[in-house]
């Protein structure tokens, strides 16, 4: 079996999977690939162009127009050179994320650009079908978790911390359910563990703990795999 020399890190939104990714791929020294932010700026440029999300063959002729971009220093995301990076961070882009990355197209389109961003590069690539689906071959998977309690209080802490004062935590954590629910519902690459992806519950983990753990593994697993 031949590996790709990419880790794949997948949970559901507020597991602490960013941060998780992000600093790995930092004490690495290697590359982070956030695919979250490329289903956001598909669905926040295609709402911002008045196309319905729910309409997939106008979603499929919007794609077929604009030009994706992936800055990999710093997840700069541009859509057809302009840099949506902030406001795919905005509370209401979640919910246009989650429709736009029901349809097939979308998904066919990104997986593309996802295998291609990453080729022959060893990197960090963080989603929900990166273990499963984009590479099921990448040489090491974790599956981040956490209570969806928390993973609510997160997410309102994030939104207050950027200034967004108008959020409710109870409403917070009825849409961490639904997302929840679209995310590991929908047919086409659902959130799901791969099998031989490592379980990591951060509930009640202190975060430097994680990473150093994350971190023998990788080492232990390259070794093992020879990359
Ligand atoms: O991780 P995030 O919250 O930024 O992701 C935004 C949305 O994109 C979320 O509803 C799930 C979806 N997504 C996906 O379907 N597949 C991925 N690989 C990454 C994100």
């Amino acid at each position: 079996m031949t590996y790709s020399s990419v880790i794949a890190i997948d949970g559901p939104s507020g597991s602490g999977k960013s941060t998780v990714a992000k600093l790995l791929a930092k004490e690495l020294g290697i590359l982070y690939i956030d695919t979250g932010a490329m289903f956001r700026a598909l669905g926040l440029a295609a709402h911002d162009a008045d196309v319905d999300l729910h309409d997939h063959q106008a979603v499929e002729k919007f794609l077929k127009e604009i030009k994706l971009e992936y800055g990999q220093a710093d997840a700069l995301v541009k859509v057809d050179g302009k840099d949506l990076s902030q406001r795919i961070r905005e509370h209401h882009v979640s919910k246009l994320a989650s429709i736009i990355s029901q349809i097939p197209v979308v998904r066919t389109m990104l997986l593309d650009f996802q295998r291609s961003i990453a080729k022959e590069k060893v990197c960090v690539m963080e989603g929900r079908d990166i273990g499963t689906i984009v590479f099921p071959d990448a040489f090491i998977k974790f599956f981040v978790t956490a209570s969806i309690d928390i993973r609510a209080q997160r997410r309102y802490d994030q939104l207050i911390e950027k200034g967004q004062s108008d959020i409710d935590l109870e409403q917070l954590i009825k849409d961490v359910k639904k997302r929840d629910e679209k995310d590991m519902g929908r047919e086409v690459a659902p959130l799901v563990k791969a099998d031989d992806a490592t379980l990591v519950d951060t509930s009640e983990m202190d975060i430097s703990k994680v990473i150093s753990t994350l971190k023998q593994d990788v080492h232990a697993r390259a070794k093992e795999v020879g990359i």
